[in-house]
């Protein structure tokens, strides 16, 4: 079966799919992007993605390439066309082509590219049942994280040394200790006292949206919860810890820098939280 992917108003077999070579998504990375999962055919938080979507745009003055009804619209053709049933689709909106010149161009007409891929599993049954490692680096970039820019190479540069490290995400760690997040994912831990702790959104950190409906989930689970911010030391010190992203949902974390987590086992916690995500967004709209 083909696979499509969908570039400014058409849908193509995924390996003809191109952009210009003077797209400015590539040549100054100014461009934003989002990662949807369809779990067994429904979207998980569309909405807050597509909110956050149009922050970054709006935090960048890139103007929406269709209106957002349009854009769910083409989602869901691509999902339907690729039978998606399970997986991530990924959106992303750039300033578009124009001679390379720093300045915005007078009149840019945005570049707007949709691919998806299948996932079989939202994490492996091994990561999941014994959880995965984590190691710590410096926080090394921009001031506006804020923003879902498509400017990556620290994250990318943090994921390789997870890599090399046998790790499955690196931590990043600002200059006073305090951890702000994955390289693409949030970062969170459970204290000693039985208290879920994230850090507090802010120029520092991406707000994640996964992250925003596990403080709701929490709340309604009767989970005791603190949004600030903790050190690297205060993380190994947890009884537990885990990521969340929209492509991992809860992912638990057992080793920080090679030392065990708590009993070095996925805590209950977690594994609730988890269930309770999965189990919320199998609710979200659906695509078929
Ligand atoms: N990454 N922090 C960073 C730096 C991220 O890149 C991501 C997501 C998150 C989690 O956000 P959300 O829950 O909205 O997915 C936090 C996506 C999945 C990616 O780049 O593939």
């Amino acid at each position: 079966m083909p696979r499509y992917a969908y570039v400014n108003g058409r849908y193509l077999p995924h390996e003809e799919a191109t952009v210009h070579v003077e797209d400015r998504g590539f040549q100054f990375a100014d461009g934003v992007y989002e990662v949807v999962t369809i779990i067994d055919g429904h979207l998980a938080d569309e909405q807050g993605h597509l909110a956050r979507l149009d922050r970054s745009l709006r935090e960048l003055a890139i103007a929406w390439p269709v209106k957002p009804p349009v854009l769910r619209l083409i989602m869901r053709e691509l999902i339907r066309r690729n039978r998606l049933r399970n997986g991530t689709i990924y959106l992303q909106v750039t300033r578009g082509a124009a001679p390379r010149d720093f300045a915005f161009p007078k009149a840019p007409a945005g570049t707007l590219v949709l691919t998806t891929r299948r996932v079989s599993r939202f994490g492996a049954p091994k990561q999941l049942d014994e959880g995965v490692g984590v190691i710590t680096i410096p926080d090394i970039r921009w001031a506006r994280r804020d923003i879902k820019s498509v400017a990556l190479l620290p994250q990318v540069l943090g994921k390789q040394r997870a890599v090399e490290a046998g790790a499955f995400e690196a931590w990043q760690v600002d200059p006073d200790g305090t951890v702000t997040e994955g390289c693409s994912s949030n970062a969170w831990i459970i204290t000693g006292d039985g208290m879920l702790v994230t850090r507090a959104p802010s120029n520092r950190i991406l707000s994640g949206i996964t992250r925003q409906s596990l403080i709701r989930l929490a709340a309604e689970n009767g989970i005791a919860f603190e949004e600030r911010s903790f050190t690297v030391d205060e993380a190994k010190r947890a009884r537990e810890a885990f990521v969340s992203s929209a492509s991992t949902f809860v992912m638990p974390v057992t080793r920080i820098d090679g030392t065990p987590v708590g009993d070095g086992r996925p805590g209950p916690v977690g594994r609730k939280l988890r269930q309770a995500y999965i189990q919320y967004a199998q609710q979200g709209p659906s695509v078929r």
